[in-house]
């Protein structure tokens, strides 16, 4: 059995916590312009940290001002994504998802556009890429929508090479305690427009930026979403520790491999990060962890709407997901035995 964080790991983090201490900064200081870097140059987008990925989705909403106009957003996704949209004033578009991939549908996107559509949120469920995405971005991008990727799941995925947050304006990735990346509360907004990121760094502190000595507050609807210096200091640990976790749960994938028939089949090409492991109609497993998503997740349940969208239900009723947490006491028991323990 793993212990996620192990001494290695600590022992890099206390350094990195007396760096902190020792230059007085416990926020807006020189770990969160490290842990953005890096995680920038991961990622392969320019990255901006932030209190979690809630609020990372509020700054891209608040920042293409989608105040009065429709966003459409998957029916099958945390409530996170959807309030992001009630929160900045815009109006949810709930469309449906893909059996296959459990992400937003092309073709119900291409249903739900008016010409008051702002933007479209794609979130990348369980840990891979949308199978869709490059159809969507193109589609956007034709029709002057912006595109959103909610990256909350997809830490260390890839399609064809590129990372979650390549595919549109901007992505929100989250390093919530349950995440593949976990460092408590925390999140990142991934970019290519500089303009959005240097608005960005206004936003996250109120509004606020110092010119030549003088405060003033350029940006409209800003708040306090920074992160602090030692969450950041925990990202560069966590970040650099992220391939051992990857590699550990894609050892446990291709276990479930050999078990599981009826799953989420990856396409050529796509790399999952594994923040969960989706599988179909089977018999209630005695191992699970919680669902991507159920019932009561909904958006459009907890707003009380009688939508039918025909895939998002059967995947509420349809799926399980069993244990891919890191540090899962059974990861490393054999095929058989792991059979044994989900189902006898
Ligand atoms: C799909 C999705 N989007 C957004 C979020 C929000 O992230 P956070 O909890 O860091 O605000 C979460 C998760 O927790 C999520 O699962």
């Amino acid at each position: 059995m793993i212990i996620p964080f192990q001494e290695k790991q600590r022992e890099q983090f206390y350094r990195l916590l007396d760096k902190v201490f020792d230059s007085s900064y416990w926020s807006e200081g020189e770990m969160t312009r490290v842990f953005e870097d890096k995680f920038g140059e991961y990622v392969g987008v320019e990255s901006r940290a932030v209190v979690n990925g809630g609020a990372g989705l509020l700054a891209i909403l608040d920042y293409i001002d989608v105040k009065g106009h429709d966003v459409i957003v998957p029916a099958n996704t945390f409530w996170a994504t959807a309030q992001a949209v009630k929160k900045t004033g815009g109006r949810i578009i709930y469309a449906d998802s893909n059996r296959s991939d459990l992400c937003l549908s092309f073709e119900d996107i291409k249903r739900k556009v008016t010409s008051d559509t702002r933007a479209v949120i794609v979130v990348h469920i369980g840990g891979h890429i949308a199978f869709e995405i490059e159809k969507i971005s193109e589609y956007c991008h034709q029709n002057n929508i912006y595109l959103i990727e909610d990256c909350a799941h997809v830490h260390g995925a890839s399609w064809n090479g590129k990372k979650g947050g390549n595919f549109g304006f901007a992505g929100s990735y989250s390093f919530y305690a349950t995440k593949t990346l976990p460092i408590g509360e925390g999140g990142m907004v991934v970019s290519g427009d500089k303009e959005f990121l240097s608005w960005l760094e206004k936003y996250r502190n109120y509004g606020k930026y110092v010119i030549d000595g003088k405060v003033c507050y350029p940006v409209k609807n800003g708040f306090n979403y920074r992160m602090s210096e030692f969450s950041a200091a925990l990202g560069i640990v966590q970040l650099e520790h992220l391939s051992e976790i990857l590699d550990w749960k894609r050892s446990l994938a291709a276990k479930y491999d050999a078990i599981f028939e009826r799953k989420v089949v990856l396409p050529e090409g796509m790399i999952s990060g594994y923040y969960k492991y989706i599988v179909f109609d089977y018999p209630r497993l005695r191992e699970v962890t919680g669902q991507v998503f159920g019932i009561n997740d909904l958006g459009c349940r907890i707003e009380g709407l009688d939508l039918h969208l025909e895939n998002a239900e059967w995947i509420v009723a349809h799926h399980q997901c069993p244990p891919m947490y890191y540090g899962w006491e059974y990861a490393d028991k054999s095929i058989d035995e792991l059979r044994d323990i989900l189902f006898k």
